[in-house]
């Protein structure tokens, strides 16, 4: 059941990255924005808050990329465990600890935790009969196997899980299994495993989930629990023949590793440790409390994780709490495409960071407006520049700026002192007071996107008072009224400061440098001058947010115009993305047949120079060129035409292939021919490996 009194503190924790790659606006939108917009929520408002998350370093993918690279898995771990935590600073991730699941700590936790179970007689011991791949002398499981999904028909599900429908597997299900290493089909050996038995927590899952969260966990989270736990849950083994990972603590483990999805989750309780440890707290609190409040941000493809497996193994464990909620969320796709790493189809955050410079509240802003909350949902970049021009520039900076640079300019930056409130204004105020319960209310249901509209809609009420009032009229007829309108328009301008802070934190920031409110260590905003606090929680009171006599700095422009150039510049980069892509899954031309030496000495190449070329009346495709071969100057008749233009080649220096038997092409006689090859683009480029853009394995033609 949902907790009804306020918790006493809270876990959040938000799903840990493979550390086989940078993370780009998927990652971004389907977790750790919206993780990181409820920590400082419930940060600002006072609560005892604890933002985990860590590299989750172990599993088959790691080992799969390290192959890929030429390097060892540790390697690999280190890089893009150090991108990624980089990465999530730069965009302002609140995490109070960000761990990795190489840690020390952590090997102890997850090797701690499989004992207990094993001692408590958790698990099933046995012998069955697992996929392996005889050639590379390797068991298969996970991501080094693909195969039909018994369920969806998907071709390319996983050993462990299939990406299309969100079933979770074991290997033996997959129809028609491939080895992801050598491609070669698998035969069935026997190999010892430990199984956790699901069937066992079915009474459990159905009262805990189906009766007790029914209405309070999202219709997507809920539903795909409802259909695993009616389709019946059947063990899963949790150990695996693999040499990474943390090593099966147990008599008879030796070789074996915990399976990714046993040790990871657990990474949530260890990253604790780590951060407790630090600051002189007691995790334990934070995870076998009941008073505690867990929440899992999550992606879709990791709800039967962390609502089926990983609470079946705290309820086995028997320490700890359970999630309260686990709000996942769908795909976001870009520009109407799934989002792909191997693909190179995504936007990755360090290389937007390059592009668009200081610019991170934009883009979490776009993905918070456009999250794919209860459905996938596309990120465009022609959208990312209305978010952008139309509302952060047009309604939010353009209403800061105004109440900034008029304040300056009618009362050298000091507060007015307001006369009477007319019912507009006293409307307003008391506007600006509903504001944070409004936002309360949907960021306590997890609707941070309905949540960003409102944020914007406190700016929209804002920028609509001023266009009413007009100060910049009126001051020329009546100071007195402009000094109210003024005082009213800064109280919104604070409000806006306070409240945008979960979404846009850094916006948030030179806005309280702007208005000179400072936010204190208790988690209250406080103006410089009179020590006055105006946190979250008593914005809604009677007191004034900003006082009149108190002095604001200079302004400084919150948000720039995206111009339609740079928009384009990214849509260019995925255009050339996709013809790259192209070009990839063209089959390589199948090698010829062999041929002798002999045969190859047959073959007359030398360098020559185009001298003269012009184009074959009415060919489309056709020139005619004039080439010095050294041994004389001929005709040779190539279908380049629509790669080069005659006025660029002439000069050239081409290979030429001088003893091909002569051939008419229109009338024309050909006596060579010019070898070509394509570059990545599919355009004809001379024979010349340096070239841009020629791969391996182009054929010459
Ligand atoms: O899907 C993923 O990227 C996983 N690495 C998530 C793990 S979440 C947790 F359980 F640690
Ligand atoms: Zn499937």
């Amino acid at each position: 059941m949902p907790k009804t009194t306020s918790p006493s503190r809270y876990t959040i924790t938000a799903a840990l990255p493979y550390t086989n790659g940078p993370i780009h606006i998927g990652h971004l939108a389907g977790v750790y924005v919206p993780a990181d917009i409820y920590s400082r929520y419930l940060r600002l408002k006072g609560q005892d808050v604890a933002f985990i998350c860590g590299s989750d370093e172990h599993g088959v993918a790691i080992p799969m990329k390290a192959k890929k690279e030429g390097v060892s898995p540790k390697e690999i771990i280190d890089k893009y465990h150090g991108i990624i935590k980089k990465s999530f600073a730069e965009f302002g991730i609140s995490f109070d600890n960000y761990s990795r699941t190489s840690a020390k700590v952590h090997h102890q936790t997850a090797s701690d935790f499989f004992k207990k179970l094993y001692e408590q007689d958790d698990f099933i011991e046995e012998e069955t009969e697992q996929l392996f791949d005889e050639e590379a002398q390797q068991f298969l499981a996970d991501r080094f196997v693909v195969g039909t999904c018994p369920r969806c028909g998907h071709e390319e599900a996983y050993g462990d899980q299939c990406e299309n429908c969100g079933s979770s597997l074991n290997a033996t299900d997959l129809i028609n299994p491939k080895s992801t290493i050598t491609g070669g089909v698998p035969v069935l050996k026997k190999t010892k495993h430990w199984f956790l038995p699901l069937d066992r927590y079915e009474d459990f899952l159905k009262e805990w989930i189906l009766e007790g969260h029914k209405s309070d966990w999202k219709p997507n989270v809920y539903g795909q629990c409802k259909s695993w736990i009616d389709d019946g849950l059947k063990p899963r083994a949790v150990t695996r023949d693999l040499d990474w990972g943390i090593p099966v603590p147990v008599e008879g483990g030796e070789g074996k590793v915990l399976y990714v999805w046993f040790d990871a989750p657990i990474g949530y309780i260890s990253s604790t440790k780590e951060w407790a440890e630090r600051e002189g707290k007691d995790w334990k609190s934070y995870w076998m409390d009941k008073d505690t409040k867990l929440v899992h941000f999550i992606g879709k493809d990791n709800i039967v994780f962390h609502c089926i497996i990983f609470p079946s193994m705290l309820k086995a464990h028997g320490d700890f709490v359970l999630p309260e909620n686990v709000p996942a969320n769908e795909f976001l796709n870009l520009e109407g495409n799934k989002l792909s790493t191997s693909k190179n189809w995504a936007v990755w955050l360090h290389e937007y960071l390059e592009e668009f410079p200081d610019m991170q509240d934009v883009l979490r802003y776009a993905l918070t407006a456009n999250a794919p909350e209860t459905k996938d949902n596309d990120f465009t970049w022609k959208d990312f520049q209305a978010r952008n021009n139309n509302e952060l520039v047009a309604i939010f900076g353009n209403f800061v700026n105004r109440v900034a640079v008029l304040t300056h300019k009618y009362y050298n930056g000091v507060v007015p002192t307001p006369n009477t409130f007319t019912d507009l204004d006293k409307q307003t105020l008391q506007a600006l007071k509903g504001f944070p319960e409004i936002l309360s209310n949907s960021l306590e249901r997890y609707r941070f996107r309905e949540g960003s509209q409102e944020l914007m809609n406190l700016a929209r009420l804002g920028n609509k008072y001023l266009a009413d009032e007009e100060p910049w009229k009126l001051i020329k007829t009546d100071e007195e009224r402009v000094k109210t309108i003024m005082y009213v328009a800064l109280q919104i301008a604070t409000g806006l400061a306070i409240l945008s802070e979960p979404f846009l934190p850094f916006t948030s920031d030179k806005l309280k440098k702007i208005l000179r409110v400072v936010q204190n260590d208790k988690n209250e905003v406080i103006s410089n001058e009179s020590e006055k606090s105006i946190g979250w929680s008593n914005m809604s009171s009677e007191e004034t947010l900003l006082p009149a006599g108190h002095t604001i700095n200079q302004s400084e422009l919150l948000f720039r115009k995206i111009e339609d150039a740079e928009i384009q510049q990214q849509l260019d980069k995925l255009e050339a993305t996709k013809k790259v892509n192209a070009q990839m899954d063209k089959a390589v031309t199948p090698e010829k047949d062999t041929i002798t030496f002999d045969d190859f000495t047959k073959l007359d190449m030398r360098v020559g120079t185009i001298v003269e070329a012009e184009k074959m009346p009415k060919a489309n495709k056709l020139l005619v060129l004039k080439v010095d071969t050294g041994l004389d100057t001929r005709t040779i008749v190539s279908g380049i035409a629509e790669s080069f233009k005659p006025e660029d080649i002439v000069g050239k220096k081409v290979t030429v292939l001088v003893n091909l038997a002569p051939r008419k092409l229109r009338g024309v006689e050909s006596q060579g021919m010019i070898l070509m090859t394509e570059n990545q683009e599919g355009k004809l480029v001379f024979v010349n490996p340096d070239e841009d853009g020629v791969g391996n394995g182009e054929g010459i033609s």
